[in-house]
């Protein structure tokens, strides 16, 4: 055990981010492991406030600290959020972006991890029926590997694109053929742009993670028959990597629309699953439904300096002013392992894994999302967990 003491950057944001947080790190300190934590300002209040969602003592702390746990935060459409501004912050062209994907790119985040692992008496587990008409409940143990910062979501794009983009789309033949008498002014064009370097540490990423945690297979998610410039050279590194580095790894390649469908077909023959940003969130969401939803949906965003640790769920407004908050909080906890396992305190990780698996398994104690309920206060009067009752369950299992 590390006798140095830790520190990292708490950013709880919006909503029901800032339960969920406080109540992991009630279960990482009766663990027992040892850090402090310092209060990242990050979200909603802070762009209403001083029009900023991601102050820049936020990313200060991250440049000191280097890892992160991360709550969610609440975004709302351009407009609505200018309207929302103190007065005082008013007609000064501020204009709001997603703090999270702000952070991300800041620091280069561009390795997402999403594991999706079946708890065993999960009652959101996903069963289907087998051969002579048997109930199967596959168990599920892949995780995901999303490029976090480029492709679909890289933010290029335009809507009436300016005169030097027209030109250089109009280069290209297919564009003359299928769009070429097409007004500008009525195009929107959002480019999906991947590059070498990006891509190599993906792929790098989900292999050397196969590896690790003897996983049989890796397979890369995209659609190379129909998107060839972009899928095509990441499966074509992908077989380039495998050849040279990872001979002891299958390499599987499909389709992410195929993918979607065999999701439910043979979910358990899968290991790491490597994708592009878009096909990466889509299949991550996916499997994630697969193994109990939001409330069990935990990540990793890992950059060459910083990392950071968060629910894939995001700040579930209308949950968040209950008098006792119902929500799940296992994606978090799960995101505090993984956080965790990053920083080689994996015993930890271990522990508060098991424990979680005994509150599962025994059944007794579950959230209203485990009860199939409606999220509603009443909840907890039909016998739902609260949030903190399910923290409580885990911490005594420790
Ligand atoms: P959401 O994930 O906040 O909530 C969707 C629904 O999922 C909730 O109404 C609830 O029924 C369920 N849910 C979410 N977390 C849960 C938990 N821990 N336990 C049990 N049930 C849970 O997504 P929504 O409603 O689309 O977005 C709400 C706000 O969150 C928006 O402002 C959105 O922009 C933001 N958001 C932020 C993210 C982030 O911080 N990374 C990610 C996704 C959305
Ligand atoms: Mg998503």
């Amino acid at each position: 055990m590390s006798m140095q003491k830790r520190t990292i950057v708490a950013m709880p944001g919006d909503g029901i981010g800032k339960v969920v947080l406080e109540e992991t790190i009630r279960v990482l300190n009766r663990a027992g492991f040892e850090a402090e934590y310092v209060e990242g300002d990050i979200g909603w209040e802070f762009w209403r406030k001083e029009g900023n969602p991601l102050p820049q003592r936020t990313l200060n702390l991250l440049s000191k600290h280097k890892i992160g746990l991360f709550g969610a935060i609440t975004s709302k459409p351009k407009d609505a959020a200018t309207a929302e501004l103190d007065p005082s912050l008013a007609g000064k062209g501020l204009v709001y972006s997603s703090p999270i994907v702000g952070l991300r790119q800041h620091f280069n985040l561009d390795i997402c991890i999403r594991p999706c692992r079946t708890y065993k008496g999960n009652p959101l587990n996903f069963i289907r029926r087998g051969a002579g008409d048997v109930i199967e409940e596959p168990e599920i143990d892949v995780a995901i590997f999303r490029q976090n910062t480029e492709g679909l979501y890289g933010g290029v794009e335009w809507s009436n694109p300016p005169e030097i983009v027209y030109r250089g789309l109009a280069s290209h033949p297919k564009f003359q053929k299928n769009f070429g008498n097409v007004a500008v002014e009525d195009l929107s064009i959002s480019t999906r742009i991947f590059t070498r370097a990006a891509t190599e540490r993906i792929l790098r990423a989900a292999f050397t993670y196969a590896n690790k945690h003897n996983y049989a297979s890796v397979t890369v998610c995209e659609k190379p028959n129909v998107i060839r410039e972009t899928s095509g050279m990441m499966y074509k590194m992908a077989q380039e990597i495998q050849a040279a580095d990872f001979p002891n790894i299958e390499l599987w390649n499909t389709n992410i629309d195929a993918q979607m469908m065999w999701l439910t077909k043979n979910p358990e023959n899968y290991g790491v699953i490597v994708a592009g940003n878009m096909f990466g969130d889509i299949v991550s969401d996916g499997f994630a439904g697969l193994i109990g939803g939001l409330g069990f949906a935990c990540s990793a965003n890992l950059g060459e300096e910083v990392a950071v640790f968060e629910p894939t769920h995001g700040s579930a407004p209308k949950y968040a002013d209950y008098p006792v908050s119902i929500v799940n909080p296992i994606a978090m906890i799960e995101s505090a392992c993984m956080m965790l396992d990053h920083i080689g305190e994996g015993e930890f990780a271990l522990r508060i894994r098991e424990a979680i698996a005994t509150v599962i398994k025994e059944g007794k104690v579950r959230t209203y999302d485990m009860m199939k309920m409606s999220g509603r206060p009443e909840v907890i009067e039909r016998g739902a967990a609260s949030t903190r009752d399910m923290a409580d369950a885990i911490i005594a299992k420790l």
